[in-house]
């Protein structure tokens, strides 16, 4: 009999006995990039990944030095951040970085508290704690640095019930193509220099009070050329979840490397979105045109029977849409997750997005690690990166 699989839902419950609770998360607050032009990447995002229009600020709601289009997915909010003129110092971000993630911001009960907290403990302050009212209530908001240039915001909104926060507006539009069955953010990968990764793993224990969840070092994360070391950080209701990778010696250059190189430093390198349905999800982003890594030998998907059997697990999709798709399959003792990741999304080869669908399996797809970046290793060599 196979081993009942259900899609994990992470409670609220305690999973890590260990992690401390001075900075309980209730989950990720909205991903806020800075773009060369957000107008027109508000339109990508609508139209290639599903994303509705939620919120607004700029020139006609006061907002003189930038202007920010808020979109949203079930659960998941992006930002898309412009300035407005030369001499906002959201230029300086873009021209090092190119369009990428600037904030990373995490709902919090209490703000104040997540901000003491945590500069008590050693983090940069970036903002201090500031309280914006309206006519709909008061949002609380602070922010440190993390990795690089990137910041994490802690935002309350317990005593606000407008659209977005105090400073947006509701935006609407007559343009609306139907969501993409995204439904809320699974993880976020961070890149980090040579050597970086240990350093920001303690950071992330200490600061945050996080836990290390899983590691693989470069024996397990290499292909022939390339190699990365990866551990995975979480906050103590398993809400959070940051992987951080930090580049190995190896005989080309790996992924991390052409992305440190080309977004200048560390940063954000993957979004993963969940989906309940990845075959539906993954057939309507094809179609809107988002560009996915290219489909895995013919072996890979010969050897997944194998791979579950190991466990004992039964695959519930029809492995011949998931190969069509160029979907991957991994296994662990608690069940499965199917997964694909597109092709960066931005001119830079830097940040990306991956799509999940979590079939009780809580790990990150280490059993596809060789195939994926074999995969991106074929990228790379068409960019004259490798
Ligand atoms: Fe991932």
């Amino acid at each position: 009999m196979a081993k009942e699989v259900k899609s994990v839902n992470y409670g609220l419950e305690k999973i890590f006995e260990g992690a401390q609770d001075f900075l309980p998360l209730l989950g990720t607050d909205y991903v806020e990039f800075y773009v060369g032009n957000a107008k027109q990447a508000a339109h990508f995002y609508k139209t290639a990944f599903g994303f509705q229009s939620y919120a607004y600020r700029g020139l006609e709601t006061g907002s003189t030095d930038a202007v920010s289009y808020v979109l949203k997915q079930d659960k998941i909010k992006l930002m898309l951040t412009t300035p407005l003129n030369s001499k906002s110092s959201i230029n300086d971000h873009i021209v090092k970085h190119g369009d990428g993630v600037k904030v990373v911001a995490l709902w919090v009960d209490d703000a104040r508290s997540a901000y003491k907290e945590t500069t008590s403990r050693g983090a940069k302050s970036y903002q201090e704690p500031k309280a914006d009212t309206d006519e709909f209530g008061e949002v609380v908001t602070a922010g440190i640095y993390t990795y690089g240039e990137t910041v994490h915001m802690f935002v309350e909104r317990k005593n606000y019930d407008g659209v977005f926060m105090p400073g947006f507006v509701e935006w609407k539009t007559d343009y609306n193509p139907p969501a993409a069955g995204l439904k809320y953010i699974d993880h976020m990968v961070g890149n980090v220099g040579w050597n970086q990764m240990n350093v920001w793993v303690k950071w992330y224990e200490d600061v945050m009070g996080f836990e290390n969840f899983l590691s693989f070092d470069d024996k397990q994360i290499h292909t022939e050329y390339s190699a990365l070391m990866s551990k995975v950080m979480s906050n103590g209701n398993g809400r959070i979840k940051f992987p951080i990778n930090e580049p190995a010696e190896g005989k080309k250059r790996s992924q991390i490397e052409e992305y440190l190189d080309f977004y200048e430093g560390a940063g954000v390198q993957h979004i993963a979105v969940a989906t309940d349905d990845i075959i539906k999800t993954v057939s309507q982003l094809k179609a809107n045109g988002v560009e996915f890594l290219s489909t895995p030998p013919e072996e890979y998907y010969k050897a997944v029977p194998g791979r579950l059997d190991i466990f004992d697990h039964e695959l519930r999709e029809d492995i011949e849409k998931l190969k069509a798709l160029g979907i991957m399959i991994d296994a662990d003792e608690e069940g499965y997750l199917l997964q694909i990741f597109t092709k960066p999304v931005e001119d830079r080869p830097t940040l990306f997005f991956e799509i999940i669908q979590r079939m009780g399996a809580r790990g990150f797809g280490a059993g596809n690690f060789k195939a994926l970046f074999e995969s991106i290793e074929r990228e790379q060599a068409k960019r004259g990166t490798l």
